[in-house]
């Protein structure tokens, strides 16, 4: 079965066409990064009018790169929940078109749920496992039993863990994105240069949850209190020392996760799994066997959308056309489980 996934939640205006949930036929994706730069981070209303202008040409392109005539497609899958309302709507309203000139069914995936089918885009994954699903809008520890079944664990109390990489790049002037640019850096500092706290939460009912709020502070407004004796206070230094502590908290969470569920799968996903020290980190974890999608398939892509899909049109689900886009999902929802 091939299935056309359409993925345009949030700042990339992605289109694939995926066979049977994993072969990658062909991706297209037109990323808005570089309009958002000025602003050092994604203005929603323009993020709405770029995907207006590039839809229909991320489309073709992707038709063109597979080769493939609209008759050879069976079904379209296209991101509906969570994301930035204008953008979401772009892609769905987009994606009923299709797949009502085609005459063939549609469904709407949650976007969180197709990044935890990336890595099944390389190889199949055993549930039940341990998901850590880290992007600019979600840092959530969970368990997924199946690719649709999951329970949230522990979440932020604040900030995403990307959103305080990028918060934290635009204060020291490195732009946006602010992810790679840190991880770069953070490759040439010495990261016990400077020694943050970690958040000690007291959630007796939500011990998995995770803030980044604080970290944020004394990284943007009390750095050097926190700065070892005879270290040198150099952005690198900065970087890679908030880095690491920005992930050993999320870490230390997931590793208390492990031990209470018993779980020795762990899966990580979304925008931050592409970072470094995090793959370095999970991958040297003899105790859980961890997985990682490729770079690519970390930040948001038109793949994951048609591999989850795939799932639910062959099962012969389907939505109507009054199918609409959620901003928020409530049981993805900071507090909510
Ligand atoms: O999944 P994604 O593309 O979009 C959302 O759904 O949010 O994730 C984007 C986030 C941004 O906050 C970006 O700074 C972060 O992922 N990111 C990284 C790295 N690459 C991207 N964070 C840390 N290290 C990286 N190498
Ligand atoms: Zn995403």
């Amino acid at each position: 079965m091939i299935v056309l996934g359409v993925e345009s939640s949030c700042d990339e205006c992605s289109f694939a066409l995926v066979e049977d949930g994993r072969r990658v036929i062909a991706e297209a994706t037109y990323s808005q990064i570089e309009e958002h730069k000025r602003f050092d981070g994604v203005v929603p209303e323009l993020a709405g009018r770029l995907h207006v202008q590039r839809v229909s040409q991320v489309y073709h392109e992707c038709l063109k790169l597979a080769g493939l005539r609209p008759q050879e497609i069976d079904g379209v899958a296209v991101t509906n929940r969570p994301g930035l309302l204008g953008s979401l709507l772009v892609g769905l309203g987009f994606a009923k078109s299709l797949a009502w000139a085609w005459g063939k069914p549609l469904v709407g995936v949650d976007h969180i749920l197709a990044h935890l089918w990336a890595p099944q885009l390389e190889a199949p994954l055993d549930y039940p496992f341990l998901g850590l699903l880290v992007s600019g809008g979600h840092s959530l520890i969970l368990q997924a039993d199946s690719f649709e079944q999951v329970t949230v664990l522990g979440t932020t109390i604040d900030d995403a863990v990307g959103e305080a990489f990028d918060k934290v790049a635009k204060a020291l002037g490195l732009g946006y994105p602010g992810g790679k640019v840190i991880d770069t850096l953070a490759a040439e500092g010495d990261s016990r240069a400077f020694v943050f706290p970690k958040p000690r939460l007291l959630k007796r009912d939500n011990p998995y949850d995770v803030s980044y709020s604080g970290l944020k502070t004394a990284v943007l407004h009390q750095r050097d209190r926190f700065l070892r004796p005879g270290a040198e206070p150099s952005l690198p230094n900065l970087c890679a020392s908030f880095q690491k502590t920005a992930v050993d908290t999320l870490l230390l969470k997931l590793k208390q996760a492990v031990q209470a569920t018993g779980l020795k799968r762990v899966v990580a996903a979304g925008g931050v799994a592409a970072n470094s020290y995090l793959r370095r980190s999970l991958g040297a974890w003899t105790q859980v066997q961890a997985r990682y999608p490729a770079l690519r398939y970390c930040t948001d892509n038109a793949s994951m959308v048609a591999g989850l899909g795939y799932n639910l049109l062959a099962r012969g689900e389907h939505h109507g056309w009054a199918l609409g886009a959620e901003s928020r999902v409530r049981r993805f929802k900071n507090g909510l489980r």
